[in-house]
């Protein structure tokens, strides 16, 4: 190396070295947004489709119509339609669909009927009833019969659409402990490939399954993947991409790959109309697991702390030949040189770090409230669609189409108006809608309502994921987050059961919405701006950050726009440089 470094005029070296310190710094020597990129962006194309096929699929796989009641089978054979079954046999109630769902009058019906009795006209006024033992469904608003109505979910049994929710996102706490170690310890594509494949075959096995426990442990299997199916391809290509166009790499995979899968993604269920069918689509994406290799880069940063530097090179050889770039062969060299020095002044931290000292761990938790609440709200959302008596395929895709809207107005208000104040208003304005949509019963206004709620809950995630990637202090970043992301999950499977609370109180879960997103908005205030303020690099920055900042003050000035994900590839904020630079005892730079 130093033979190389000589051979390098004075004015060459300061000006390349300083620069070549990280995978960041020697990208764009071999193009950082040229055709290359452009592939890793169509490549995260099967990866956004998974992971909304993931997250929405089950709930049109275990789907079962709100207007259901007793099969009675002496009453099938004769030519009654359904309406006359329900009224010969059903008792009548006073809500919505009208008559009980899950008993029936208690009458020999074999009886009746050999008597030759005209049922139709016969008034069964019987006080004694009881429980359905099977079920006859109205497959007008939901044209198929899923796994919740083939083996009959409903009534005392309908908490297992939600348990079986829950246990898909069991599936991905787990996932997540067991990728994230293979991550860590056999690199990211192969990571990935794991869970990929076990995730494909869960998916086909789901097809297959014909109990509830078949079915969820299908579903377990498939929910390792989980998150790891997005997070994974979506790290490697952040980290590949320019600094400045990472915005663009999260708008593709959610606002565009995430939100287009999800908006069809009800109409596919409609038209296939087969759960099963359904399933076996629905795992297509997955097949991508053998190309991956061949699609995605390992990721750059793994092979550098794994000491895999040549493997690095490699890398960055092949794409400037696919940029068509021709960079000074010597920057390689430097950029080698300068890792070798750096890997050895790294600064060690642990996730405990967070919550050693009093204003980090504040911090820390209420960043990790504020995104269960989140989590809790979107997900009560998503499965409350189908309480709202109009078509759910209408409402579902309508709400998931909000995605791109709310990711681009959200780019243009979180940098005016920082991230606290936009955090605080789409909780709060979900909050309020929410409660709005018990206080209304007319149908169209409690949908738009609900699409209203969908698109600030949208901005509200987003916020959630930028906010932590940008409190957290630089060392502990990535373990942050993860930590974050695991209390998340326990969310998710918090979420499903709410859904069930609207067999107690039809406006249990809209209620809950309202108050844990008001709880997030209350809990938002109290964590420190962060737009246009220089990210903490250190522990004690970490803990120092925003001790001066007024409870009431307002950012009023714009800063470099950063999205989301973005942020967690960390180290691309100008004052972030400025502050590394002083470290390292060398000048200040640009801004
Ligand atoms: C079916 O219903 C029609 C009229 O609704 C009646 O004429 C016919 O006899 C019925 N058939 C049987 C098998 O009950
Ligand atoms: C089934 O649903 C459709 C549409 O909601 C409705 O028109 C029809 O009357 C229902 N059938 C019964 C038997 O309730
Ligand atoms: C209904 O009546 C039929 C004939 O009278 C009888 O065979 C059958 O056991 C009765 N069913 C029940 C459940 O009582
Ligand atoms: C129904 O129950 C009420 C009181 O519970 C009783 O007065 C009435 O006689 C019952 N009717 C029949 C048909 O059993």
């Amino acid at each position: 190396m130093k033979n190389l470094n000589d051979s390098i005029s004075p004015t060459e070296r300061t000006v390349l070295r300083p620069k070549l310190e990280t995978f960041d710094d020697i990208l764009p020597y071999v193009g950082d947004y040229g055709r290359y990129q452009w592939l890793l962006l169509l490549a995260l194309l099967p990866f956004g489709l998974t992971y909304a096929f993931l997250y929405f699929s089950q709930f049109f796989i275990t789907i079962t119509p709100a207007e259901h009641w007793c099969r009675i089978d002496e009453l099938m054979n004769s030519n009654f339609t359904q309406a006359d079954r329900i009224k010969i046999a059903i008792p009548p109630s006073d809500e919505y669909p009208y008559y009980d769902q899950c008993r029936r009058k208690d009458v020999n019906f074999t009886e009746l009927l050999k008597a030759g009795a005209d049922l139709r006209s016969l008034e069964l006024k019987r006080n004694r009833t009881v429980g359905c033992t099977s079920w006859e469904y109205n497959f007008t608003e939901i044209p198929y019969s899923s796994v919740g109505t083939e083996l009959d979910w409903v009534c005392d049994q309908e908490h297992f659409v939600s348990t079986a929710q829950s246990i898909f996102f069991c599936g991905s706490i787990l996932g997540g402990f067991l990728i994230g170690w293979i991550a860590d310890h056999k690199g990211r594509i192969p990571a990935l490939i794991v869970c990929n494949s076990v995730a494909l075959v869960g998916s086909i096995a789901t097809a297959n399954a014909n109990s509830f426990w078949s079915f969820a442990v299908c579903r377990f299997l498939t929910g390792l993947a989980f998150d790891n199916c997005i997070d994974i391809p979506l790290i490697i290509v952040l980290e590949y991409m320019s600094v400045s166009k990472r915005t663009v790499v999260v708008n593709v995979a959610f606002g565009i790959y995430f939100a287009v899968a999800s908006t069809i993604l009800p109409w596919m269920a409609y038209y296939i109309s087969n759960w099963r069918l359904f399933t076996y689509v629905n795992a297509l994406p997955f097949l991508s697991v053998f190309i991956t290799p061949w699609i995605l880069p390992e990721s750059a940063r793994w092979y550098i702390s794994n000491g895999k530097i040549d493997k690095v090179v490699e890398k960055l050889r092949r794409i400037a030949k696919i940029n068509k770039r021709n960079p000074d062969p010597r920057v390689y060299d430097i950029f080698l040189g300068n890792l070798e020095a750096s890997a050895k002044q790294r600064e060690t931290a642990t996730v405990l770090d967070l919550f050693k000292t009093p204003r980090l761990a504040r911090n820390t938790i209420l960043l990790i409230l504020f995104w269960c609440f989140i989590v809790i709200s979107f997900d009560s959302h998503v499965y409350s669609l189908k309480l709202i008596q109009s078509s759910v395929f209408v409402s579902f895709s309508l709400s998931c189409f909000t995605e791109l809207p709310a990711g681009l107005l959200l780019t243009l208000l979180l940098d005016r108006w920082g991230r606290r104040l936009c955090g605080f208003l789409t909780l709060a304005i979900t909050c309020v809608l929410s409660i709005a949509e018990l206080m209304f019963h007319s149908i169209p206004v409690k949908l738009t309502m609900s699409v209203m709620s969908r698109f600030c809950l949208n901005m509200a995630a987003n916020i959630g994921l930028q906010y932590a990637a940008e409190l957290l202090p630089t060392p502990v970043r990535s373990q942050g987050v993860s930590l974050i992301h695991i209390f998340g999950i326990i969310a998710h499977t918090l979420a499903p059961y709410i859904i069930v609370l609207a067999t107690v109180w039809e406006g249990f879960p809209m209620l809950i919405i309202g108050i844990v997103s008001f709880a997030g908005a209350a809990l938002v205030t109290f964590l420190p701006e962060t737009l246009g303020q220089c990210l903490p690099h250190t522990i004690s920055q970490g803990e120092e950050f925003g001790r001066d900042q007024n409870f009431w003050s307002l950012p009023c000035y714009k800063s470099r726009n950063l999205t989301g994900i973005a942020n967690l590839m960390n180290d691309n904020r100008p004052c972030t440089r400025v502050l590394m630079k002083n470290a390292n005892k060398e000048d200040g730079d640009q801004q």
